[in-house]
């Protein structure tokens, strides 16, 4: 059995698998390299490129999982709304303001809208050693993009909308839930081996909100999919800043939750209870520093996920950090590797 798979569902595993968000990216020499020639989007809508950028870091670092190069934000694109994606990160010129907006908007078909991705799954399915990971934003999240416009510190467009105008919050969390039941399945279909959902923004909301405009289209999403019910690939939630919301982000189906720095594993597992793995949870800054601090630091991870039982799948707590030396991403890998959990 695949050891980051076997994490994934609680089973015991010989070594702690590692994988990390943005494993793919601009800390990687190579990633610039190919990066010089193309747009960010160009690089996403071009398989060829795509797979080999994401194939980048199984062969430099020696992860135990490949995620699909892509970006959250191509969903909202297909559904009508004009994406430019450069320096300053991310923007839709012409967000979302209104009822007759969210009618406009269209639930694509992923083959004939989004194929790029799946092409670009079936390429490295041919050639990949490790497992998969497919992904979406989820539906908070994206709508939150889609009505602020670009990133935001407070969300009080997003949250204005939705929490003033339930109908429209429905309508738009519900069509949004449509295209990724649709897109991960094309994912699936394809040969996306487990799939990762990223509701990055879901710390923004209070739980109670949460509980209204977060979860239950997370969960929607999640009944929706077509597993193989043989070997079902499992399902990550990731979100940021989200101590408060752990149990709610197990109780949407998950079969993995992924952790922030802010909360320490074993608490964590406290809220999330015995059933789900954990994903997490390294600060990405620890990666700056000197190579025995660093050590102390995986080291004390790997502790805290020991105490919190099996189903472990060692990670950040959020992206690598462009400016993140290489060398010291490798010694993490190498370490983590070395690393046998207790049986339980
Ligand atoms: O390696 C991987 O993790 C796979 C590829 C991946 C990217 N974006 C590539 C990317 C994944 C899984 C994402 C998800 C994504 N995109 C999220 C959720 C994860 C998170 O960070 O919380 C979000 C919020 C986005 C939206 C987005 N895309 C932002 C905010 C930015 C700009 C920030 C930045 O790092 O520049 C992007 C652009 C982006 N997506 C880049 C990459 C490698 C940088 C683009 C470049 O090469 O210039």
């Amino acid at each position: 059995m695949d050891r980051f798979l076997a994490a994934c569902r609680c089973e015991p595993v010989d070594r702690t698998p590692i994988w990390l968000m943005r494993q793919a990216g601009r800390f990687l020499p190579e990633y610039r390299a190919v990066r010089a020639k193309v747009s960010f989007l160009e690089l996403c809508k071009t398989p060829d490129l795509a797979a080999e950028v994401t194939q980048q870091p199984v062969e430099i670092l020696g992860v135990d999982a490949a995620i699909l190069f892509s970006d959250i934000l191509v969903v909202p694109e297909a559904m009508g709304m004009q994406l430019i994606l450069e320096d300053q990160g991310p923007q839709f010129p012409s967000p979302l303001q209104s009822r007759a907006d969210v009618e406009k908007l269209r639930v694509p078909d992923p083959e004939e809208s989004l194929g790029f991705v799946m092409e670009t799954i079936r390429r490295l399915r041919k050639r990949l050693a490790v497992p998969l990971i497919g992904f979406c934003g989820a539906p908070w999240t994206l709508a939150a993009y889609m009505i602020e416009g670009k990133t935001s510190r407070s969300f009080e467009r997003a949250k204005a909308l939705l929490m003033g105008d339930e109908h429209l919050a429905h309508a738009l969390l519900s069509k949004i839930a449509d295209a990724l039941v649709l897109y991960l399945n094309a994912q699936l279909a394809a040969g996306a081996q487990a799939l990762q959902i990223f509701d990055s923004w879901a710390g923004a909301l209070g739980p109670e909100d949460y509980a209204h405009f977060g979860e239950p289209y997370l969960a929607r999403v999640i009944q929706g999919l077509d597993r193989d019910p043989r070997d079902p690939q499992p399902v990550i939630v990731f979100g940021v800043e989200t101590g408060e919301l752990l149990a709610q982000l197990a109780a949407s189906g998950a079969d993995v939750v992924g952790v922030d720095w802010r909360v320490p594993l074993d608490e964590a597992r406290g809220r999330v209870g015995p059933a789900v793995a954990l994903q997490g949870n390294l600060d990405p800054a620890s990666l700056f520093l000197p190579p025995g601090q660093l050590r102390k630091r995986v080291a004390r991870v790997l502790e805290l996920a020991d105490r919190a039982g099996p189903g472990h799948v060692f990670n950040l707590g959020h992206g690598v950090l462009p400016t993140t030396p290489v060398e010291n991403v490798k010694a993490l890998v190498e370490q983590v590797h070395a690393h046998t959990p207790p049986r339980q």
